[in-house]
């Protein structure tokens, strides 16, 4: 099987906002979400007339990843966001909003979970999700 490096995984990201319904914010996220046994799950954000309904790219990834089947720890490996305004390039950071944090701690070891942005400077920031969302709560 083809390993997917964090580059590619970054561009799959940039790609997935396309699938972005961002007609309120005109802000386009994508995320492209890595499993273990190298499957990436794309997702665009999608926004709401009433606005709270809005999710985000990273959540829309994750729920087609779980509703597959892909629920534990050992299942999700990486995840990279691309976001920016609508038909510009995305080159500057998009950190994950702090209730897609929480939704990336229910389902993933936060531990070695990586969340992998662009640096703003054509390189990427990694970091786990336990350095993004310390102390994050879990039952
Ligand atoms: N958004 C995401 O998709 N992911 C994030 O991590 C931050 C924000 C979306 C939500 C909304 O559609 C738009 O970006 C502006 O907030």
């Amino acid at each position: 099987m083809k390993r997917i490096d964090f580059y590619q995984l970054m561009d799959e990201a940039s790609k997935a906002r396309e699938m972005s319904y961002a007609p309120y914010s005109g802000f386009a996220v994508g995320a492209a979400l890595l499993t273990s046994d190298e499957k990436v799950y794309l997702g665009g954000n999608i926004e709401n007339a009433a606005y709270s309904p809005t999710c985000c790219a990273e959540r829309v990834a994750f729920y087609k990843a779980v509703s597959d089947g892909y629920t534990k720890p050992s299942d999700f490996k990486a995840i990279a966001v691309s976001g920016g305004p609508k038909g510009e390039e995305a080159s500057e950071r998009c950190a994950p909003c702090g209730v897609c944090r929480q939704v990336m701690n229910e389902f993933c070891d936060s531990e070695s979970f990586l969340v992998i942005m662009s640096d703003g400077k054509g390189g990427l920031d990694v970091h786990t999700l336990s350095e993004l969302l310390p102390l994050g709560f879990k039952l």
